[in-house]
């Protein structure tokens, strides 16, 4: 089943503002009220917002978010790292607040009903990109594990993960150096050699990017990588989101992030 078409048509709304609220010390969540929006959007998928706070403050260009909540009956949801100008102004946002989003854009993640089990691998806020697919997953019956990395334990934003999706999670921190790399691989050789997912996505780190890669070739497991850019438009149109992507035949090619991404196969992606 693939469950992140690109889904048209993509609408510029104004939406309201149900909740704002900080999320530990680094992180930000919203949540909107757009029923319609929400339940065509689709996990791995982004929206382009508007980052102005409630005096109309903020920069220019729109800022690319994933989605971290959506579907049927559920609020529009976004979750991020308040990093500069733009998510200031958004993390400045409060109840009841208009603001602009287009979307729903890109193409997300795709689940096969005949899997059984998934490993997700993600890092810092890259965990946002991952949680939808937490609760598709489960929908489908297919089981979750997931291995979360974050600088430190007061960062981890495990309940925001995995919701009510009964994801199995297993954190790992550099402050106690649980994170490293190295430990990270044998964990996942551990896994991957009792009981081997399905498949596996990753989102928010290179160098676990090119861990996860490396040990799905060796274990043949298929998989995909949620990649993050600098944007423009966010549109298809300006093309300062291209990175460097293996076509099916390996030549390298020039993609773009917002319209073939965010989400590519595993083995396509390149390291960044
Ligand atoms: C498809 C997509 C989905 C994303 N989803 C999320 C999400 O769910 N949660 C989240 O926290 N962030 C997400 N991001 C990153 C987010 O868009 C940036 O953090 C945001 O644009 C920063 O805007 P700003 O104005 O606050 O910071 P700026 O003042 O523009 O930049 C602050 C610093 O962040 C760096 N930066 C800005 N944009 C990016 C980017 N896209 N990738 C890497 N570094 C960047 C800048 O180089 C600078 O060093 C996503 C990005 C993409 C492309
Ligand atoms: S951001 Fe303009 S083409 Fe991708």
């Amino acid at each position: 089943m693939d469950i992140g078409p690109a889904a048209f048509p993509v609408a510029e709304r104004s939406l309201a503002v149900i909740e704002s609220a900080p999320v530990g010390r680094r992180y930000h969540r919203l949540l909107l009220d757009a029923p319609d929006l929400s339940a065509r959007s689709r996990p791995g998928q982004f929206y382009h917002l508007l980052c102005r706070d409630g005096a109309g403050n903020g920069p220019y260009l729109r800022r690319p978010m994933s989605i971290w909540r959506c579907g049927a009956g559920e609020p529009l949801g976004f979750l991020f790292h308040v990093k500069g100008k733009g998510t200031a102004a958004l993390a400045g946002l409060r109840a009841g607040d208009a603001l602009s989003v287009v979307g729903p854009l890109g193409h997300g993640f795709t689940l096969d009903p005949r899997w059984q089990r998934i490993l997700i691998l993600a890092r810092g806020v890259g965990l946002a990109t991952l949680a939808p697919l937490t609760g598709a997953a489960a929908g489908m019956g297919i089981a979750v594990e997931a291995l979360l990395s974050a600088r430190a334990r007061s960062d981890l934003m495990a309940a925001e993960f995995a919701g009510a999706s009964g994801a199995q999670v297993t954190s790992v921190f550099d402050e106690d150096g649980s994170s490293d790399t190295a430990r990270v691989e044998a964990l996942l050789r551990a896994r991957f050699a009792t009981v081997r997912p399905d498949a596996v996505f990753t989102c928010g780190s290179n160098r676990l990017f090119l861990l996860l890669q490396r040990l799905a070739t060796e274990f043949g497991i298929a998989g995909q990588v949620a990649l993050e850019q600098q944007m423009g438009c966010g549109l298809g149109m300006c093309f300062c989101c291209v990175r460097q992507v293996r076509d099916a035949e390996g030549k390298v090619v020039n993609l773009r992030v917002c319209a073939e991404g965010p989400v590519f196969d595993l083995q396509a992606a390149l390291a960044w």
